[in-house]
C-alpha cells in the first residue's frame, strides 16, 4: 500500500464488501469506533454505504502499519485491506480480518465529539456531527424525500422552475421578512416563491419550485426554521378541491415510498404499516368545525383566532393520517385567497395538519384571478399595490383560475422520521439564535 491513491482506488463500498465473504478486499472510510491495544485492535470503518467491523492482529501487519493503526484517532480516514469473514456476532453478519492498513489522513488531534454531548455543542460542531449515524440516516432520508416529491410531480407533467430568492414583493407574513441591502435599494429574502410560480403557469401551466424560503420569525419552537426548503406547486385551471387532491397524492406517495426503504425504516424504528396507511382521502374539516372541537376540548377559541402549537396538537392527537382544515377567516389569511361563495367570511384555502401534533405541513389555496378583486383585497390588507404591479399584471393578460400550495419539507421529514426537533431535518439549520456553522 505504498501509494495512497492506488490503495483508495482499489477499495469497494462497504455494502458491497459484505457480499464477498472469503475474499480479500479493500474498503476506505472513516474510523467510527476503535478499541483494544497490545496485540489486537478492533475498528469499525464507516463509509457512505454502511459500517464494517475490522479486527487487526499485530502479527498480521507490518510494524509501521501497526504503529499507524495504534496511533489513529476516531474519525481519521483510512484504507483497510483484509479478508471478509462471516461472523454472527457482528451486527452486519461479517467482519474483516485486517491484513493491511493505511491512514489516508490522521486527525490533528482527538475528534471533539465524544459520547453524551449537549444538543447545543452538537450544533456548534454540526460540520463534524453530520458524520454521526443519526445525521447520516436523516440526510439519506431527506435526499430520498426530495427525489420522491420531484418524481411524483414530474410524473404528473409538472415543470420545475427556479424563482429568484431576492425579491421586493412579500406574499405571506409581511412582518417576518429578512431585509437585504440590494445595491442601496431595499429588498428581501423571499418567504415564498408562490408569486413567481404564478407568473410561470401562464407559460407552463403546471410548475413547481423547490427552493429555500426565509422567515424572520422570532419563534423558538421545534417546528420553525429561519431558512427552510419549500416545495411550491402552482397549477393553472385547478380549483381548491383539485388542489387538495394533489396534496393528498403527493404526501401519501412520499410516505408510501419511504416505507420501502428498509434501512431508513429500521434505523428510525418506523411502523411501516403506518406509513403505508397514509392514503387518500384525508379527513377534511372546516375552520369552524375545528373551532368547535377545540372549544369542546376546553381551548376557548373565538372566530378569527389563529391556532397555536397546543391547538394543533388537540386537533390531531387522535389522527393517524394528515387532516385538512379548510376555509379560514379571510382576516387571518393571505391577500391572494378568494372569498368562499358559500360563506363570505372565509376564503377558499386549506392547511394540511400532520397527525399527532406534528403541525402544519402544507398551506394552499385558490388564487384571486381577477385584477380588480385582487387590488381591492390588497388595499383592504394595507398592501402597497405599486410593489406588486407585475403580479397584478398577470390578471390583466389572459388570466385563468388557478391554485397552488407550499409544503415545508423539513416539517415532512420531522414528522415521518419522528424527529424531536426540526433542526435535525436540515444539515445546517438557521434559527433565531444560530447562523453558524
Ligand atoms: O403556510 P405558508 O406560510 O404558505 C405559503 O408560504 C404559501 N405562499 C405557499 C403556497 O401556496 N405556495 O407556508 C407553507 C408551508 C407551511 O405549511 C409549513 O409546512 C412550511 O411552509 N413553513 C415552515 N417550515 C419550517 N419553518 C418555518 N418557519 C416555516 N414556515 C412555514
Ligand atoms: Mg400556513
Amino acid at each position: 500500500m505504498r501509494n495512497v491513491f492506488s490503495a483508495i482506488s482499489g477499495a469497494i463500498p462497504i455494502k458491497e464488501a459484505m457480499q464477498h465473504a472469503g475474499s480479500a478486499i479493500a474498503i476506505r472510510g472513516w474510523i467510527h469506533r476503535k478499541r483494544g491495544t497490545g496485540k489486537r485492535i478492533f475498528i469499525i470503518i464507516r463509509d457512505a454505504t454502511g459500517t464494517m467491523q475490522c479486527v487487526a492482529d499485530k502479527s498480521a501487519l507490518s510494524e509501521s502499519e501497526w504503529a499507524e493503526l495504534d496511533a489513529a484517532y476516531i474519525e481519521s480516514s483510512a484504507v483497510v485491506l483484509g479478508e471478509v469473514k462471516k461472523d454472527d456476532r457482528s451486527p452486519t453478519g461479517c467482519e474483516i480480518a485486517v491484513s493491511g492498513f493505511r491512514l489516508i489522513s490522521n486527525n490533528e488531534q482527538q475528534f471533539p465529539i465524544t459520547e453524551y454531548q449537549s444538543p447545543e455543542f452538537l450544533l456548534d460542531v454540526r460540520h463534524l456531527w453530520l458524520r454521526s449515524l443519526k445525521m447520516i440516516n436523516i440526510m439519506k432520508a431527506r435526499s430520498l424525500i426530495f427525489r420522491y416529491a420531484r418524481d411524483f410531480l414530474d410524473s404528473k407533467g409538472f415543470f420545475e422552475i427556479t424563482p429568484p430568492l431576492i425579491t421586493q414583493a412579500g406574499g405571506e407574513t409581511g412582518a417576518n421578512l429578512f431585509e437585504v441591502d440590494y445595491f442601496g435599494q431595499k429588498a428581501y429574502l423571499t418567504e415564498s416563491s408562490q408569486l413567481y410560480a404564478e407568473a410561470m403557469i401562464f407559460a407552463l401551466e403546471r410548475v413547481y419550485s423547490f427552493a429555500p424560503s426565509y422567515r424572520a420569525e422570532k419563534s423558538r419552537t421545534i417546528k420553525h426554521l429561519a431558512e427552510y426548503w419549500h416545495l411550491e406547486p402552482e397549477i393553472a385551471y385547478f380549483n381548491n378541491e383539485q388542489n387538495m387532491a394533489l396534496q393528498e397524492d403527493l404526501v401519501s406517495n412520499i410516505a408510501n415510498k419511504l416505507a420501502s426503504d428498509n434501512d431508513i425504516v429500521d434505523f428510525f424504528s418506523i411502523d411501516r404499516n403506518e406509513l403505508l396507511g397514509i392514503k387518500p382521502p384525508f379527513k377534511r374539516i372546516s375552520y369552524e368545525e375545528a373551532l368547535g372541537i377545540l372549544n369542546e376540548k376546553g381551548a376557548r377559541k373565538e372566530w378569527g383566532d389563529d391556532f397555536g402549537v397546543e391547538d394543533e396538537r388537540l386537533l390531531t392527537e387522535d389522527e393517524k393520517k394528515p387532516m385538512f382544515i379548510c376555509n379560514w377567516p379571510k382576516e387571518i389569511k393571505a391577500f391572494y385567497m378568494p372569498v368562499n361563495p358559500d360563506d363570505p367570511r372565509t376564503v377558499l384555502c386549506s392547511d394540511l395538519q400532520a397527525p399527532a401534533g406534528n403541525g402544519e405541513i402544507i398551506g394552499g389555496s385558490e388564487r384571486i384571478w381577477n385584477a380588480q378583486e385582487l387590488i381591492a383585497r390588497m388595499k383592504e390588507k394595507g398592501l402597497n399595490t405599486s410593489k406588486y404591479s407585475w403580479y397584478i399584471d398577470l390578471r390583466r393578460y389572459g388570466s385563468v383560475p388557478h391554485s397552488g400550495f407550499g409544503m415545508g419539507i423539513e416539517r415532512i421529514i420531522k414528522w415521518l422520521l419522528h424527529l424531536d426537533h426540526i433542526r435535525d431535518a436540515i444539515p445546517f439549520p438557521r434559527m433565531v439564535n444560530r447562523v453558524a456553522p
